[in-house]
């Protein structure tokens, strides 16, 4: 029946402006969650990005509208309206709001560094009385959170040691942030959160190390994510391999940010290789497997009720973080930059085999 209307839909497509475009909601097809990062305001003012999104989506994470460096951006200011705003929106059309993110390095207001540097004892207190008024005024209402975003080391095994919150707090800051969160919000479903992790092992096992450490000692972490910033030639075995060992956990299981991208980089700003200049027939024909080979993993390897969702970085290359932090000329979404489906769409579609 999918084939069907791979067929049809490539046919329509070749007539219609994308507003007229109707394909298949993701949504619909999947047995789980499907969700993409968003930026609030200039969402609300794109009438085909919002229809889209209300179309194939039912899970809603603020690509920054959540972090710290925009509800705290100055010493006793704690800014809710873009929230706000955010929870009316996913209410009003019946989405789960998922919170990114709680503690990042990166996403750290400059004034909050200087005073811990100042004075290391007092980020514990800044860290509790933060994550509980925000957790707690979003409660029942955010349904899962990133806890602790990028706690490890770009590349290799170990802690991320250069972030203030490992400095002020040592390697105890992400145990603490876990526990007041779910002091909270004891119903909010916690991940940690990395970059990597599904194909640097050495950083993978540090992670694990930590995980099944928290669970052995009731430390209350429910999830998992993984990021899922992928290349096209990121093997398959390596993924599945850590996806695996993820899922004999026990936790949730959240593709957190997922795109695929050709060329290369070093993972810093500006970081990129440019290997491909333009976009070719075949490779998008290729990205349409992965993205397919990445749901069949997901959904054969993460047990149903592990299954938290997949959330992508954004869904289409007009708009992608890739190419803007990276300095690349990439295509790593499921719609162009006309905001027309790709084979990357109809690869991730006909691969959901639900419900
Ligand atoms: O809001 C201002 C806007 O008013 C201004 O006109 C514009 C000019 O550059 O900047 C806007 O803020 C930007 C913000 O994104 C909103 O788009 C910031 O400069 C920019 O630094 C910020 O970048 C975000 C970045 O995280 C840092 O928060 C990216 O959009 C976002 O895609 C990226 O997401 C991260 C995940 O959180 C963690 N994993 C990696 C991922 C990609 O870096």
């Amino acid at each position: 029946m999918r084939k069907v209307f791979f067929t049809l839909f490539l046919a329509v497509d070749f007539f219609c402006s994308a507003q007229q475009i109707q394909v298949p909601s993701l949504k619909e097809a999947a047995g789980f969650s499907i969700g993409s990062s968003i930026r609030f305001v200039p969402f609300m003012q794109d009438d085909v990005l919002r229809q889209l999104q209300a179309h194939h989506f039912d899970s809603y994470t603020a690509g920054s509208d959540m972090k710290m460096y925009q509800i705290a951006p100055r010493e006793d200011v704690l800014q809710w309206a873009r929230v706000d705003s955010i929870v009316a929106y996913t209410q009003k059309h019946n989405q789960r709001l998922f919170g990114h993110t709680l503690i990042w390095h990166s996403a750290t207001p400059r004034w909050v560094e200087k005073k811990a540097k100042k004075n290391p004892k007092w980020l514990d207190g800044f860290m509790k009385h933060y994550i509980q008024t925000y957790v707690g005024r979003y409660k029942g209402i955010v349904d899962g959170w990133d806890v602790v975003n990028e706690g490890f080391n770009t590349k290799g095994a170990g802690y991320r040691t250069a972030s203030i919150w490992y400095e002020a707090m040592g390697e105890e800051y992400i145990e603490k942030a876990f526990r007041y969160a779910h002091e909270a919000d004891p119903d909010a479903v916690l991940f940690y959160n990395d970059f990597n992790i599904e194909r640097d092992t050495l950083k993978f096992n540090s992670m694990m190390k930590m995980v099944t450490d928290f669970q052995r000692r009731g430390v209350p972490i429910s999830g998992i994510g993984f990021q899922m910033h992928i290349r096209m030639d990121i093997p398959n075995e390596v993924i599945a391999y850590t996806l695996q060992r993820a899922a004999d956990t026990g936790l949730q299981i959240h593709l957190s940010e997922v795109d695929i991208i050709f060329n290369t980089h070093d993972d810093s700003k500006g970081g990129g290789v440019q290997l491909y200049d333009r976009l070719t027939e075949s490779m998008r024909l290729k990205q349409a497997q992965k993205y397919a080979d990445l749901v069949h993993m997901y959904q054969d390897i993460v047990p149903k009720s592990q299954q938290y969702g997949i959330t992508f970085w954004g869904f289409n290359d007009r708009d992608t973080w890739i190419n803007r932090f990276f300095k690349l000329r990439d295509w790593p979404c499921i719609y162009d930059e006309q905001l027309n489906p790709k084979p990357a769409f109809y690869g991730f579609l006909n691969a959901l085999d639900a419900p």
